[in-house]
């Protein structure tokens, strides 16, 4: 996987390489190219190998989710949010750049990425606009957004565990399933397969944001590129907040097994997304 990720680092550099040198360029590349795991970008090489599609045809895609992703970093890090100086082992946007051209480069990545996706796939034709129509639902209102506007609620009104589990299945596990199932759709998977596909990613979001409120208090800054003990700060409910770290670790794992329990009924080659999985519990960044 670790090629895979090195492919993602080359194509993100070599795009950005090509735009105007101008001050949104400038911060948008910053933080695209300042690190991080790249993991959507790999699931949707990742899923789209499942389906048939090969790498050159699902760059962009891949290349317009870490677009996302990093655009909801961005924001997540802003004063306004969860206030962070760190991310990816360097200073936040808006430390480097200033708040409102964080705003900014937020703003581009999130329409960069969507100029990408009508670029490479909608123009030829409807499974590509039903693959970025994907996309964007699962960025949107309904989607990371909900999520974001959740978690931020939930600092002066703590969450149930209902509550919760819907916060992080939207706030991480929305573009993690994007990640995973536009490429599907883009193939014309069937709806079934489609469905078991949101069953493993919504599966992956939940053991992938328990991991991060575990790391969060049991990590260094030097290690995870970002501040620590932030969430205990703010106020956020979180599973280890509910649970504690041992409990929590046991609920990643059981999410984790969903995951790959979902993958075991696609009957396709899924060894390398399940490695992918099991690897994600392991992670100590
Ligand atoms: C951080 O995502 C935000 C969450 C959804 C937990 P990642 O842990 O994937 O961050 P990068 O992309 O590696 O920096
Ligand atoms: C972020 O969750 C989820 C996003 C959509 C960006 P967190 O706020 O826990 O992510 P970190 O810990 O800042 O990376
Ligand atoms: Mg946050
Ligand atoms: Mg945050
Ligand atoms: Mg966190």
């Amino acid at each position: 996987m670790i090629e895979l990720k090195n492919l993602m680092d080359t194509e993100i550099l070599n795009y950005f390489r090509r735009l105007p040198d101008n001050t949104i360029t400038k911060a948008m590349t910053y933080s695209m190219s300042i690190g991080g795991k790249r993991l959507r970008p790999v699931l949707c090489l990742l899923t789209g190998e499942l389906f048939g599609k090969s790498k050159e045809d699902l760059i962009p895609m891949a290349l317009a989710m870490e677009m996302i992703h990093t655009y909801s970093l961005i924001h997540d890090d802003l004063p306004a949010m969860d206030n962070d100086d760190y991310r990816r082992g360097k200073l936040t946007s808006h430390k480097v750049f200033g708040e409102a051209n964080a705003i900014l480069a937020g703003d581009a990545l999130l329409n960069e990425a969507f100029t990408v996706l009508l670029e490479c796939y909608a123009v030829h034709g409807e499974p590509g606009a039903r693959a970025a129509l994907y996309i964007s639902r699962c960025s949107g209102r309904n989607g990371m957004i909900l999520g974001q506007v959740m978690d931020l609620h939930h600092e002066t009104h703590p969450a149930t565990f209902d509550e919760l589990r819907l916060c992080h299945h939207k706030k991480t596990g929305a573009l993690i399933t994007a990640a995973v199932c536009a490429p599907a759709v883009y193939a014309g998977a069937k709806a079934e397969e489609i469905k078991l596909l949101e069953e493993y990613a919504g599966n992956l979001g939940l053991a992938f944001q328990i991991q991060d409120d575990i790391l969060d208090v049991t990590s260094t800054r030097e290690v995870l590129g970002k501040s620590v003990g932030k969430d205990e700060k703010s106020n956020k409910t979180t599973y280890v907040g509910l649970f504690g770290v041992d409990k929590s670790r046991d609920m990643a794992k059981e999410a984790t097994e969903a995951c790959l329990a979902a993958l075991s009924k696609l009957r396709r080659d899924t060894t390398k997304l399940e490695e992918l999985t099991k690897s994600l519990m392991e992670r100590t960044y």
